[in-house]
């Protein structure tokens, strides 16, 4: 009806007008009112599915409007070990980017590791007065973490184990380090070193790579500098010594990221951007960060995974850049893609027997090792290396998807049987649904060329065939929506929709035992399931092995 307005017709009379323009296939309908009832033929629906039978394309396009995103994620700390909190932003990353880039996105991934801050005073003292080399040896983060604890616990005033001169030294040791003292610096490295060795075994692991590691450390020459520009302009005032950021009013109370609400009352949330004592904040080395990433790469989006607790620091961030450049607040989107806890049974956060946070690398080897044993159940017969590698795809499968499955604002609760089921929204479902299929073709000994190339005819009559098509026909649609509000778990719900219309396709139509036509054709539907798992799955960081 707007339309009709514009172009000055009757909507009656659009149906028949030029702007009825459609592609072959499909039909439409006036309805009076005002509604437009379109219509898709199986004949269209088998047209698609010809060509992409053929090659052509597999249900998606690459977006006309490139653009270029960074995505800042998983950022752990050094010197502290990745743990589940930290496998929620590194899943969920490397799910966006590698969506991002299918759809023809450029994709700049930059790991923005806690290399810098006040715990590196208390680690120095740790190192120098009570470092276990041979621990350290074993398994440097562990160890690293131990001396931290330890010096932590003497430094915290409110505890019955401070000890006020431990509290000074790492005072002291950190001034020394902010200083360029070569020694303390030349330790501090190698507690990066050591760390990073770590951190890349586990991405190793998942199969994540990031163009760039810039940690904090790497934005300190540039935070003095930040910070009198925001003085001199007027955006950062000092109180009580400190320098902050304060409310400018514009925005009503609830939606200032400068207020809040105390005792009924609204009151002013500062942030931070220098300490009494000279340091900066957390806060001041993002602002560097936006900037040096706009300089380097001119993205038009800058996206942030991290958790929910952060949600203040990412507003509050992005309402200072933009008071900083107002001039580039048309030009770059600025993202915080959060997301909740992972829980324990108890519906706390996930923590193991004895209470401690579980480490990532110890919840990947338990994922291994359960699948191995499930593995090895129903696959005696098959070699222990190749058992293995199985074990290994459906376990971290399993471990992501559970990480992708649910909204991603929401907590979610763990239970291995959950995850690791093969019936249910899982990631061994698919994957066996994958390798379902690819049983067909080894029992049917079906080279897979055969439902491929320019001959192949697309025969649509069963109903569970013609549902099939339709859900493949949406997978472009499936993705745009997910990397539209990132949000991977659209792509799952697609997924398992895909397997079980398969099923059901499966169970009511025969495909080895059709005659010829209906054989080829079915074999190419079930190729172009796969095609489409696979893909799907790729997208999620999740692979898949030829049999289960
Ligand atoms: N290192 C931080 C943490 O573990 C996450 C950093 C997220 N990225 C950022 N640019 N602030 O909580």
């Amino acid at each position: 009806m707007e339309l009709a307005k514009k172009v000055g017709l009757e909507y009656g009379k659009i149906a028949n007008s030029e702007l009825a323009n459609f592609e072959i296939g499909i039909t439409m309908e006036f309805v009076p009112p005002g509604f437009f009832n379109f219509r898709l033929s199986d004949f269209a629906l088998a047209y698609q599915l010809e060509r992409a039978a053929q090659g052509e394309h597999l249900f998606f396009a690459k977006t006309a409007q490139p653009r270029t995103v960074v995505v800042d994620f998983s950022s752990p700390n050094v010197a502290k070990p990745m743990h589940v909190g930290h496998i929620r932003s590194t899943i969920l990353g490397d799910s966006l980017t590698r969506l991002l880039r299918l759809l023809g996105h450029r994709v700049v991934t930059d790991n923005h590791i806690g290399d810098w801050g006040t715990q590196f005073g208390m680690l120095l003292v740790g190192w120098k007065t009570m470092l276990d080399r041979a621990a350290l040896d074993r398994d440097a983060i562990g160890e690293l973490e131990r001396i931290y604890r330890a010096i932590n616990a003497q430094c915290d005033a409110t505890k019955p184990t401070y000890n006020a001169a431990t509290h000074e030294a790492a005072r002291a040791e950190l001034v020394k380090l902010q200083q360029g003292d070569p020694e303390n610096l030349t330790l501090w490295r190698e507690m990066i070193r050591l760390s990073q060795i770590q951190f890349d075994a586990i991405y190793g692991r998942l199969g994540v790579k990031f163009d760039h590691a810039l940690g904090e450390s790497f934005y300190n020459p540039r935070l003095p500098a930040i910070v009198a520009e925001l003085m001199v302009k007027g955006i950062a005032r000092e109180s009580e010594a400190a320098k902050c950021v304060f409310s400018v009013g514009t925005l009503p109370p609830k939606e200032d990221p400068f207020l809040i609400q105390r005792d009924g009352e609204w009151q002013a949330n500062p942030q931070l951007i220098q300490k009494r004592d000279g340091g900066y904040n957390y806060a001041t080395t993002d602002l560097a960060t936006i900037a040096h990433r706009l300089e380097t790469w001119q993205p038009q989006e800058i996206v942030y995974v991290t958790d929910g607790r952060q949600q203040l620091h990412f507003q509050q961030l992005f309402a200072t850049f933009r008071r900083w450049h107002p001039e580039l607040t048309d030009q770059v989107k600025l993202a915080h893609v959060w997301f909740g806890s992972i829980l324990g049974d108890d519906g706390k956060p996930l923590k193991t027997r004895t209470g401690e946070n579980v480490k990532l690398a110890d919840l990947l080897n338990e994922a291994e090792e359960r699948a191995f044993k499930v593995v090895s159940e129903k696959n005696a017969a098959l070699p222990e290396a190749e058992r293995r590698e199985i074990a290994r795809v459906i376990g971290l499968g399993a471990v992501k998807y559970a990480d992708l499955l649910p909204n991603r604002q929401s907590d979610y609760v763990f239970s291995w049987d959950k995850i690791l089921a093969l019936n249910g929204n899982t990631a061994p479902y698919l994957q066996y649904a994958y390798a379902r299929i690819q049983s067909i073709f080894r029992k049917g000994e079906i080279p897979k060329a055969a439902v491929g190339g320019a001959t192949v005819e697309i025969r649509l009559t069963a109903p569970e065939e013609i549902a099939l098509a339709r859900h493949l026909l949406n997978f472009g649609l499936v993705l745009e929506a997910a990397v539209e509000d990132y949000r991977p778990n659209f792509i799952c719900t697609y997924l398992f929709e895909l397997a079980s219309h398969f099923s059901r396709f499966f169970e009511n139509c025969p495909v080895l035992k059709a005659e010829a036509a209906d054989r080829t054709s079915r074999l190419a539907l079930c190729d172009l399931t796969a095609r489409v798992l696979a893909q799907g799955l790729d997208v999620l960081g999740i692979e898949t092995v030829p049999s289960m």
